[in-house]
């Protein structure tokens, strides 16, 4: 089965396709980052816009690569939500009206799910169940994954997500967006301990998460006067640290309490060199997993592969591929809690 992955939830425009004999065929990827570059943060309506520009290329772009023809197709998976309610409406009509036009089904997929079940698209992928922890732009979430559609929220961020304190910091540095290259880049050059700032719940005894209190301690320090590009380096190094230390210890926690022995690590900031290093380091009997460097941000193979995941679990569970939609909708807010298991 064949299935295109269709992704537009915020800032890039991500299409795959997705084989489940053959795995992976192709994708290709548009970032708008440097359109919004200049406004500091994504601006939704220019967001869908550009959406709208790409989605038919790219897909014409990797069927062409693949030497498929849309007819070759058996079902399309889109990003039905979480996200920009404009952007998700862009790839939704998109998606299903191919579908309606070429009667083959479409499949809905959370833009979460897709990250969490990224690495399993890598060489050695991790076998369930596993702790996930999910780092995105707007995400910091625990997860216990026992199987596709079988998660258990553990812990979650009370304010703003880890990606978003690396941006909004970036922001308050004069750095670009988004933020997390940004302050990493910038970070190699600081001086370890130099700068003190606070782990936020690290000792709160539960999994969740902080982190509208590092920004404040971030803009205060930038309010008291930085000297200099050392300075600002040592900031960074200092915010980067105290996000990894919160999010290594969260989730060791989250594994001593589940028993689990697996980690798996997605979303944008799982990029993140310095966190990879400080959850790979040191505990031999955990074992670590991330999605390929390219899969870590939003992309159009993850979607087509949680899309594939799913179908082929309905035709193996003797359900037949739902008809071509004559209706769809879009969920910008969509708990990943309320997915069905497959
Ligand atoms: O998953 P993603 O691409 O989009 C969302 O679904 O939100 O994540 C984007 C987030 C942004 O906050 C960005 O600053 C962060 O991931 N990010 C990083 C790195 N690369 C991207 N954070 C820290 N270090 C990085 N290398
Ligand atoms: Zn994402």
């Amino acid at each position: 089965m064949i299935v295109l992955g269709i992704e537009t939830s915020c800032d890039e425009t991500g299409i795959a396709l997705y084989d489940t004999d053959r795995g992976l065929l192709g994708q290709a990827l548009h970032s708008q980052i440097a359109m919004h570059e200049r406004y500091g943060g994504v601006v939704p309506e220019l967001a869908s816009r550009d959406h709208i520009q790409r989605v038919l290329p790219l897909t014409r772009q990797v069927l062409d690569e693949a030497g498929l023809t849309l007819a070759q197709v058996d079902a399309i998976g889109f990003t039905e939500g979480p996200g920009l309610a404009g952007a998700l409406l862009v790839g939704a009509s998109v998606a299903n009206a191919i579908a309606f036009a070429l009667d083959k089904p479409t499949i809905g997929i959370h833009h979460l799910e897709g990250h969490l079940l990224s690495p399993l698209l890598s060489a050695d992928p991790p076998p369930f169940p596993f702790v996930a922890l999910l780092v995105s732009g707007g995400h910091t979430q625990l997860m216990r994954v026992d199987g596709v559609g079988r998660y258990a929220l553990l812990g979650d961020t009370l304010d703003d997500a880890a990606g978003e304190a690396f941006d909004k910091s970036a922001k308050l540095l004069g750095l670009g967006y988004p933020g997390g290259p940004a302050i990493a880049r910038l970070a190699a050059a600081g001086r370890p301990d130099a700068i003190a700032l606070p782990r936020p719940m690290l000792r709160s005894g539960d999994l969740d998460f902080s982190f509208s209190g590092l920004k404040t301690a971030v803009s205060t320090r930038v309010r008291a006067g930085l000297d200099g590009e050392q300075d600002r380096a040592d900031l960074a190094w200092a915010l980067q640290a105290a996000i990894v230390d919160v999010l290594v210890a969260k989730s060791r926690a989250a594994l001593e309490q589940t028993g689990l022995t697996r980690l798996v690590v997605a979303g944008g900031v799982s990029a993140n060199q310095r966190l990879r290093e400080a959850l790979t380091g040191a505990r031999p009997a955990i074992r670590v997993y991330f999605p390929e460097p390219a899969l870590c941000t939003d992309n159009g193979a993850m979607i087509a592969f949680a899309a594939a995941l799913r179908l082929q679990a309905a035709r193996e569970a003797g359900q037949p591929l739902p008809p071509a939609p004559d209706v769809f909708g879009v969920r910008p807010r969509w708990p990943l809690e309320q997915l069905a298991a497959v």
